[in-house]
C-alpha cells in the first residue's frame, strides 16, 4: 500500500473540475428517469472531497427528499486515505477560498480544539458508503450506477491496463449512464463503446432506462 501512495498522489479538493458538478445538476439530477435510483460510484475518492462534493450538490438540489437521495460508493486502493475520508473532517483551508455560504448548513463548524476545522454533517455522510477497491484487480460485484467519477487516477496506468479498467467502469454503468473522467486524462485510442458527449463526459449508449 505505501508504494502505490509513494507511486500516485492523492491530491484532490471540493468540487474539483467544476464542469462535472454543473453537468450532474443540469442533466442528471434533474432528469426525473433518475430519481429514486440513482447509484452514483466515486472510484478514486481520495481523502473524501469527491464524494462528499456529489453528496453535497444532490443534497442541495434534490432537498432531504429521502426516496430521490442517491446511494453513493466511494472506493480508493489505499485504507489510509479511506480512513482519512471516512472520518469526514477537514481544516477550513481545504475549502478553497473560504466555506461558500450554501455549503454552511452541511457542515459542523469546529470550536475549542477544533477550531479552524470543518465536520461533514451526518446526513451527508450517511449518503456515502467507504470501501476499498483495486481498479486494477477484477472488480467486486458492486451492482450497477448512473455515474462513475473516476478522476485523475488512469492518468497513472499504462494504456493497456487503461483500457482494461474502462472496459470494466463501461460494464458497471446503468444504460443511459454517464463515465467522468478527469479533463487531463483521454480515452482516445481506447475501444470502450461508450460515446464522448463532453470533454471529460462519456455515456452508454444503450438507450435511457
Ligand atoms: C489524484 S487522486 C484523485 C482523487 C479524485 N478522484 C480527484 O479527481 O480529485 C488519485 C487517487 O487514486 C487512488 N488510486 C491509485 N491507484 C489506484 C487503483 N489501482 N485503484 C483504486 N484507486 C487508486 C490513489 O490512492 C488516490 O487517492
Amino acid at each position: 500500500m505505501e508504494l502505490i501512495d509513494a507511486l500516485t498522489t492523492n491530491h484532490t479538493s471540493f468540487f474539483r473540475e467544476q464542469a462535472h458538478f454543473d453537468f450532474l445538476v443540469q442533466n442528471i439530477l434533474s432528469d426525473r428517469n433518475w430519481r429514486g435510483h440513482l447509484r452514483i460510484w466515486s472510484a478514486a475518492s481520495s481523502t473524501g472531497e469527491e464524494p462528499y462534493s456529489i453528496a453535497f450538490t444532490a443534497r442541495e438540489n434534490l432537498g432531504s427528499r429521502s426516496l430521490d437521495i442517491p446511494r453513493i460508493l466511494a472506493t480508493d486502493i489505499s485504507t489510509r486515505v479511506l480512513e482519512t475520508a471516512r472520518k469526514g473532517m477537514y481544516k477550513a483551508d481545504r475549502f478553497q477560498g473560504g466555506v461558500p455560504s450554501w455549503l454552511r448548513k452541511h457542515l459542523l463548524r469546529g470550536e475549542n480544539r477544533w477550531e479552524g476545522w470543518y465536520r461533514i454533517r451526518p446526513e451527508i455522510s450517511a449518503m456515502v458508503d467507504f470501501r476499498r477497491v483495486n481498479l486494477i484487480d477484477p472488480l467486486p460485484q458492486l451492482g450497477r450506477f448512473g455515474v462513475i467519477f473516476c478522476r485523475n487516477v488512469m492518468i497513472y496506468f499504462s494504456r493497456t491496463t487503461q483500457e482494461k479498467v474502462v472496459k470494466r467502469l463501461a460494464a458497471c454503468l446503468e444504460p443511459g449512464g454517464y463515465l467522468f473522467i478527469g479533463h487531463s486524462e483521454s480515452l482516445t485510442g481506447i475501444d470502450h463503446g461508450l460515446e464522448q458527449i463532453q470533454p471529460a463526459i462519456y455515456r452508454n449508449r444503450g438507450g435511457h432506462r
